[in-house]
């Protein structure tokens, strides 16, 4: 039987085959890491990219829907609770006779309060917390939490005492928040 390269076979032990079998389980462990953290990634990728289409998808609606009468920016020069942002909505449909489908009045409501929402800090319910100020369900339960535990928030400085709030992400989103 040949036996590779000129090594004698009784060096090819045990040992030594366990030491190849081992790199070899090396090399698949390896691989499948690379490859989900590639997958994971472009997933990632994925769920961003879907997400900058629905807000493009969204923006649009209400630009032709909310447009047809007066400029967007009237619209946009003030920044509104996600319930006034609803009460809007549905004035435009009932007293100004502007044609908005039940679709379109989610997509838009939804829109509004994302991009041009107010949040009263210490009164706001949690969803309006993640929907304006985009922080996870768990950080606006905290929120929550401390506002029942401590009294209300004074400033903002005083809610970025809540443990684990992410000061950054809040500055961002400053000029949403009212106290
Ligand atoms: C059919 C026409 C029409 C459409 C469509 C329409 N509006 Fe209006 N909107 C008006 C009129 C008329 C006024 C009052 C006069 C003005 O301010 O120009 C107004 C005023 C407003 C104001 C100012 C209110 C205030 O108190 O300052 C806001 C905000 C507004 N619209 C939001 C919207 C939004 C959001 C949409 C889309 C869902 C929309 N409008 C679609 C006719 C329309």
């Amino acid at each position: 039987m040949p036996v590779v390269g000129d090594m004698p076979a009784n060096v090819r032990g045990p040992v030594q085959r366990w030491t190849m079998v081992r790199s070899g389980v090396w090399v698949a462990v390896v691989a499948a890491v690379m490859a989900s953290v590639l997958a994971v990634g472009g997933r990632a990728q994925d769920a961003q990219q879907q997400a900058d289409e629905a807000d493009a998808k969204s923006e649009g609606t209400f630009t032709v829907v909310c447009g047809r009468c007066h400029p967007i920016d009237r619209v946009t020069a003030m920044r509104r609770t996600r319930s006034q942002w609803e009460e809007v909505i549905s004035t435009m449909i009932t007293a100004r006779n502007a044609q908005v489908s039940d679709e379109e009045f989610d997509t838009i409501l939804h829109y509004l309060s994302k991009e041009y929402g107010r949040v009263y800090i210490n009164r706001a319910p949690a969803p309006d917390m993640v929907e304006t100020l985009g922080i996870t369900e768990t950080m606006a339960g905290s929120i929550v939490s401390y506002r029942r535990e401590h009294g209300p928030f004074a400033d903002f400085d005083a809610l970025t005492k809540v443990p684990g709030i992410d000061r950054d992400k809040l500055e961002k989103k400053r000029d949403a928040i009212a106290f």
